[in-house]
């Protein structure tokens, strides 16, 4: 098998502390060693391979892992964004507009627009992400979104319950039933997590239980929509379950602390979705504090975060969540991968996929520091070298 080497890397972040210094496990004038589509080994700078990217003493740190996204879905919604920006508060009735749209493209238009996003979030350094259907709300709509994101990652999550489409008015709970069994039978085949919306005005906590068992006994791993508009059930509900992680978390409790504390279920924050919304951040300095494991993630919707940017995501973390440069790219590498329960992404240590951004900039500090500017000089997706 070839080797290649990133060589005269000035900052490496392994995201692995046993083979560098810190929580990030940095080491100095490094050397990233791939053989095939794995990391083989750090070394000192000017070690030999067979092909040599010349890092020039910048910063290399491991692809980002977006551990949730809804990239499947057709058409706009620019103009509720201006209208929220004009003091319009954020409703999630507008998932409906979307649906509508997605219904009605076909798969090809489908496909083109997911693969143009994950494009675009390769371009923005990152390597590995989750896909959400949920704006199909039927099972044929469904399955198709859910068969375009398997297209593009294995970690697809199928979200029939994220919102009670029109025709279901008034009948959630008949909703309920055929999320659990048609549309689950039809998503399931490319699915690897389910997914439930469990908040005021999507589904109560009986009727997400519902949605997660059902996945459960499909073989599917949990994750849940939670506390993003409200105190509400959400955060108990995935720790009672087991579920891998809870996003969103605005909105957190003592008792949610204390609960998600004591678990191994992630909190994943969305900071953009609280941007785009105008809500306040989530207080992840009080839940980090108290030991409860985090990872930030975009949320890209057409709704309430349309940004692929995790570095975006990152400098409102460190701005305004009160999370060190240092914990906020953790939770964008590391913490993602463990909201996917994944050992092969989010770190650069022997064994794990090679996927690695080459910074444009001497430090990691600079994704904060310098907000907005595309840091990506080059990358590595599963070893292959790519520019962005
Ligand atoms: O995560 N919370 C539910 N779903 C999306 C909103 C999607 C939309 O408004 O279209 C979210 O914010």
């Amino acid at each position: 098998m070839s080797s290649l080497v990133i060589d005269n890397i000035g900052l490496l972040v392994t995201g692995d502390p046993v083979l560098g210094q810190g929580p990030l496990g940095l080491v100095r004038d490094a050397a990233l060693v791939v053989e095939g589509e794995r990391v083989a080994s750090v070394e000192r700078a000017g070690t030999a391979a067979d092909e040599r990217i010349d890092a020039a003493g910048r910063c290399v740190i491991p692809g980002f892992v977006d551990s949730h996204t809804h990239l499947v879905f057709a058409g706009d919604r620019a103009d509720e964004f201006a209208a929220r920006m004009a003091g319009r508060p954020y409703a999630a009735s507008g998932i409906r507009v979307t649906t509508e749209a997605t219904r009605a493209a076909s798969d090809d238009e489908l496909r083109e627009l997911a693969r143009a996003r994950r494009a675009e979030a390769a371009r923005a350094g990152t390597t590995h992400l989750e896909i959400k259907s949920g704006y199909g709300l039927e099972p044929e709509a469904e399955r198709r979104c859910c068969a375009v994101a398997a297209e593009l990652t294995d970690d697809v999550t199928f979200l029939g319950a994220h919102a009670v489409p029109a025709e279901y008015d008034g009948r959630a709970d008949e909703y309920v039933e055929l999320v659990c069994g048609e549309m689950l039978d039809a998503c399931s085949p490319y699915a690897r997590w389910i997914d439930v919306f469990c908040e005021q005005g999507a589904f109560d906590a009986d009727q997400s239980r519902a949605v997660l068992e059902a996945g459960r006994d499909a073989g599917l791993g949990l994750r849940v929509h939670g506390n993003q508009l409200g105190h509400g059930p959400g955060v108990q509900l995935a720790v009672e379950m087991g579920a891998a992680s809870v996003d969103h978390c605005t909105y957190l409790s003592d008792d949610d602390i204390e609960a998600l504390a004591g678990s191994d279920t992630i909190a994943t924050f969305l900071p953009a979705t609280d941007f785009s919304t105008r809500q306040p951040y989530p207080d992840a300095r009080r839940a980090i504090d108290a030991g409860v494991a985090v990872a930030i993630a975009t949320n890209c919707n057409p709704g309430s975060s349309y940004t692929t940017s995790m570095a975006f995501c990152i400098a409102l973390a460190v701005r305004d969540m009160r999370m060190t440069p240092e914990e906020a790219l953790l939770a964008a590498t590391r913490g993602g991968a463990r909201a996917l329960r994944r050992d092969d992404v989010g770190r650069l240590a022997p064994g794990a996929r090679a996927d690695a951004v080459i910074l444009d900039a001497p430090s990691y500090t600079h994704l904060v520091y310098r907000p907005g500017v595309p840091l990506v000089a080059a990358m590595l997706s599963a070893g292959s070298a790519s520019a962005p």
